[in-house]
């Protein structure tokens, strides 16, 4: 009977348990089975293997997080053998991949060593390469938001410089998503670092507009504090910063990303059972598959949102 493992890997990104759930409800009626790796690229190198039925982890589909666990092992393709070796001895050939563009290359590693291996893009930074969209990101981007009109209600009554920080690593996607649905004074992105002549500008036509500036920044630009010190000594505002860090990457998937995991997993099940290898990813909103040797390592800054 075929067999696969399902590992979900980096960082951990709501609407994952849904994809585990989804391509194990799947695979089932085809006679296959599922097995968990506990930890990712880190479990699957010990054989941390926990067998999975559709029924049963279904109750974690509406949480964030994943139940499986995860780890960042970037040394993964030296560890190869070790990987290949707990695999065999649990007659294991086929794996379904989630998590961001490290955990792909990690899936590619997998998949030039023989094993048939789909990845699929999970984080909430939406930063992996040629994909439109991934696991996760609008969860984030819906909380991001919801921080952000909270933030404007007491900056609308008591003005201040009220700059919002999200998470991204070193890219900007969530936070643009985060300032441009809600509205932003002003973005700080990685991709784009601002003089401070021209945020003071943008700063300064906002609060004579209406008294406060609302900004939203990507944790990765580059002397974040420091710049919003110094902006608002210019502006004369006293600086109010939120930084709700891993709070962003929590909380209830949403509709939309349980959605795009069901329709990858099912889309991922199905190139498996087909003998194919490749990252699945989303393009003009379909899931494509794309071969890992064509799996750029980054994502252009700014892809679709
Ligand atoms: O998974 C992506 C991410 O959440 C980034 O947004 C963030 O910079 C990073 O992971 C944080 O990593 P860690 O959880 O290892 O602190």
């Amino acid at each position: 009977m075929p067999k696969l493992a399902i590992l979900t890997s980096g960082g951990d990104a709501p609407g994952m348990n849904m994809a585990v759930w989804a391509a194990c409800n799947a695979l089932e009626p085809r006679g296959w089975s599922c097995v968990g790796v506990r930890e990712g690229f880190a479990g699957l190198l010990v054989g941390n293997f926990v067998g999975l039925n559709a029924a049963s982890i279904l109750p974690y589909t509406r949480l964030g997080g994943t139940f499986l666990g995860t780890s960042r092992d970037p040394g993964f393709r030296a560890k190869l053998p070790e990987a290949l070796r707990a695999l065999q001895a649990a007659d294991i050939n086929h794996l379904m991949v989630l998590g961001g563009n490290g955990s792909l290359q990690g899936a590619r590693t997998l998949a030039q060593a023989g094993l048939c291996v789909v990845g699929l893009p999970a984080t909430i930074d939406n930063d992996v390469a040629a994909s439109e969209e991934s696991i996760g990101f609008d969860t984030a981007l819906n909380l991001g938001l919801l921080l952000l009109d909270q933030f404007r209600d007491t900056a609308e009554s008591l003005p201040r410089l009220c700059a919002l920080e999200t998470l991204g690593g070193s890219t900007g996607f969530l936070a643009r998503a985060v300032g441009q649905a809600g509205g932003a004074d002003a973005l700080l992105l990685p991709e784009e670092p601002l003089p401070l002549e021209r945020l003071l500008e943008i700063t300064q036509t906002a609060v004579a507009r209406h008294r406060f500036a609302l900004i939203v920044a990507s944790e990765g630009y580059p002397g974040l504090e420091a710049t919003l010190e110094a902006l608002s000594e210019r502006v004369g505002l006293r600086l109010r910063f939120a930084r709700p860090s891993h709070t962003l990457r929590g909380g209830r998937p949403s509709a939309r990303d349980r959605l795009l995991a069901r329709v990858l997993a099912e889309a991922g099940v199905e190139h498996l059972a087909n003998h194919r290898s490749g990252a699945l990813l989303i393009q003009q909103g379909q899931p494509v598959l794309v071969p890992f040797e064509q799996l750029e390592p980054y994502k252009t800054p700014f892809g679709q949102v």
